[in-house]
């Protein structure tokens, strides 16, 4: 086994332990075939550290699957805390609120179904969120950014995942749309002037940007 892959499980072990709600939410996607494809236990540790460290009370998350990082998140808030996350596909949707009701976290945690950037585009920047994690189809990085920066607060936090593409962000005329969306999600993230990023190199890539725009 890799050193890198020791060190992960070793971080895990000490700072993300599952409980049995997010034990059982993988096991049960793998057994009803639905897409592994989720975050890590580390990565949601991550995320838990993030957003503590901005004080975050209100969530965006675009991409919800099983609802694996949408719990690791609501748990970080506070009790009146709200997670807003979306999702296109309705038979995700569906279990992730049996999951996030299985955490008890109905009360904190919204799946809205649909396409992510219609619901983006008809959320009211008047109530802005605190942290916008992205996490969804790769083509839609660049879209979902441009709607990130207007929703979030300053100081705010945008985060995504898979920011690496698996490597793919390394060729320099990629044909895959995905690829090209990641690509130009990270350009803008290191070029926009009211944003501060860089990419962790947790697993595939955890793009992090902290919105301050001029006042
Ligand atoms: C990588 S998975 C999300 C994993 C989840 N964040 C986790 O770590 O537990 C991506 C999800 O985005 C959804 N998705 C893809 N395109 C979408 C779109 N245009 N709008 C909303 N959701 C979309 C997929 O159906 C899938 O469930």
């Amino acid at each position: 086994m890799s050193d890198e892959v020791l060190l992960s499980g070793y971080v895990r072990r000490l700072f993300a332990t599952e409980d049995e709600v997010l034990e059982e939410l993988r096991y049960e996607i793998s057994r009803r075939g639905l897409p592994e494809i989720h975050i890590s236990a580390e990565q949601g540790r991550l995320l838990q550290v993030l957003l503590r460290a901005v004080g975050a009370g209100r969530v965006l998350e675009v991409g919800t699957l099983g609802g694996y990082s949408a719990i690791w998140m609501a748990r970080a808030l506070p009790a009146d805390g709200r997670l807003l996350t979306l999702e296109i596909d309705p038979g995700h949707a569906a279990f992730a609120r049996e999951f996030v009701a299985r955490a008890g976290l109905q009360d904190r945690v919204e799946v809205r179904t649909g396409k992510a950037a219609a619901t983006m585009e008809a959320l009211d920047a008047a109530e802005p969120f605190d942290v916008v994690f992205i996490d969804a189809d790769k083509e839609g990085y660049p879209a979902y950014l441009e709607h990130a920066l207007r929703l979030l607060r300053p100081g705010g936090l945008v985060i995504a995942d898979n920011a690496f593409w698996s490597g793919r962000v390394l060729d320099e005329e990629p044909e895959e749309e995905g690829t090209r969306g990641v690509r130009e999600f990270n350009r803008r993230l290191a070029e926009h002037p009211a944003l501060t990023g860089t990419i962790i190199p947790m697993r595939d890539g955890l793009a992090v940007a902290v919105y301050t725009p001029a006042s």
